[in-house]
C-alpha cells in the first residue's frame, strides 16, 4: 500500500501531470484538499472510490483516513493544489507516514507562480535584468516568517518575487516593496491563473493599489520586478550566432568539435 501524493496544478483540471492522472484512476482511495484542487479531477477517481475532501480535517483526522486504507491495503492518491513542494502541508503529512512505516512516493505538479507567468506570456528571468526568482509570503494567522525572510530583503537582491498567500495585505507588500524597486517597477497580480474566473492586473508599484480596484479577496499571485513586461535585455549567449557550444560549434577552433561517427 502506498499514499501517492500528488500536485493537482493551479486550477485548469488538463494541468495535472499524465502520471498523477493515471495515478488518481488507481487509487481506490482519494484525499484531495478542497480549496484549492479542481472538482473536474475527481472524474479520473474509479467507480466506488473512496473520496473525502480535507479541506475541514485536522490532521490527525488525515491521518487517521490513511491509516484506515493502510489497514486494508487500499491506495491512497493525496492531491494538493499546484506543486507539493511550496505550501502544500505535505512534510508534516510525510513525518506521520514516516512514522507509521507507511509508503508514499511524489509526483510533481504544476506550481501557481508558473501558471501565472504563464497566464502572463512573461519569462521571470530575463538576461541582466532578473536570474533569481523568490518564491515567498507574508506572514499570516498560521505561518510567521523566519526572521531575515522580509519582503524588504528580498527587494533589496533585485530578483523577481512571486508573492503567495499576500493580497489581502496588498498594501502593506507595496509599502514595503516600493523603497527598493521604486514606484516605476511593475506588479502583476493574478487571480486564479488557469480557472475559468482568472483575472489579471498589470500595473506598477505605484499604481497596483488604485488598479486593483480594492479587490482584494480570493486566490491571487503578486508578481514583482523589474523583468514583467521589460523590453530592454540583453538576448542570451546560448543562441546568438558566433557563440560556440556543444550542441552547435561554431569558428575554425570550437570547444566541442564534431567527431566524426
Ligand atoms: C497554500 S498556497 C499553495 C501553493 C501551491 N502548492 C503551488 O505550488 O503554487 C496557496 C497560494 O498559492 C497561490 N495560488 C495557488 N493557486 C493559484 C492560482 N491558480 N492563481 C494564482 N495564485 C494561486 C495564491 O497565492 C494562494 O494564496
Amino acid at each position: 500500500m502506498t499514499v501517492h501524493f500528488i500536485g493537482a496544478g493551479p486550477g485548469a483540471a488538463d494541468l495535472i501531470t499524465i502520471r498523477g492522472r493515471d495515478l488518481i484512476a488507481a487509487c481506490p482511495v482519494c484525499l484531495y484538499a478542497g480549496s484549492l484542487v479542481p472538482q473536474d479531477l475527481l472524474s479520473h477517481c474509479p467507480d466506488g472510490a473512496r473520496i473525502v475532501n480535507t479541506a475541514s480535517l485536522s490532521l490527525d483526522e488525515i491521518i487517521d483516513e490513511i491509516k484506515a486504507a493502510h489497514a486494508t491495503g487500499q491506495d491512497v492518491a493525496r492531491l494538493h493544489s499546484g506543486d507539493l513542494s511550496v505550501w502544500s502541508a505535505m512534510g508534516e503529512q510525510l513525518r506521520r507516514l514516516r512514522a507509521e512505516g507507511i509508503a508514499y512516493d511524489v509526483t510533481p505538479g504544476v506550481p501557481a507562480f508558473a501558471a501565472a507567468a504563464a497566464a502572463l506570456g512573461a519569462e521571470l528571468t530575463l538576461p541582466g535584468v532578473a536570474q533569481s526568482l523568490v518564491l515567498t509570503r507574508t506572514s499570516g494567522r498560521a505561518s510567521s516568517m523566519p526572521e531575515g525572510e522580509t519582503l524588504e530583503n528580498f527587494a533589496a537582491t533585485g530578483a523577481t518575487l512571486a508573492i503567495h498567500l499576500s493580497v489581502h495585505v496588498l498594501e502593506d507588500v507595496v509599502a514595503r516593496l516600493a523603497p527598493a524597486f521604486g514606484a516605476e517597477c511593475p506588479v502583476a497580480v493574478i487571480w486564479r491563473a488557469t480557472w475559468p474566473d482568472q483575472k489579471i492586473v498589470k500595473a506598477t508599484l505605484g499604481t497596483v493599489e488604485e488598479a486593483t480596484g480594492g479587490e482584494r479577496g480570493r486566490t491571487a499571485l503578486i508578481l514583482v520586478g523589474h523583468a514583467l513586461g521589460a523590453e530592454d535585455f540583453d538576448e542570451s549567449c546560448l543562441y546568438a550566432g558566433d557563440y560556440d557550444r556543444r550542441f552547435r560549434p561554431v569558428g575554425t577552433d570550437p570547444r566541442f568539435p564534431e567527431t566524426a561517427e
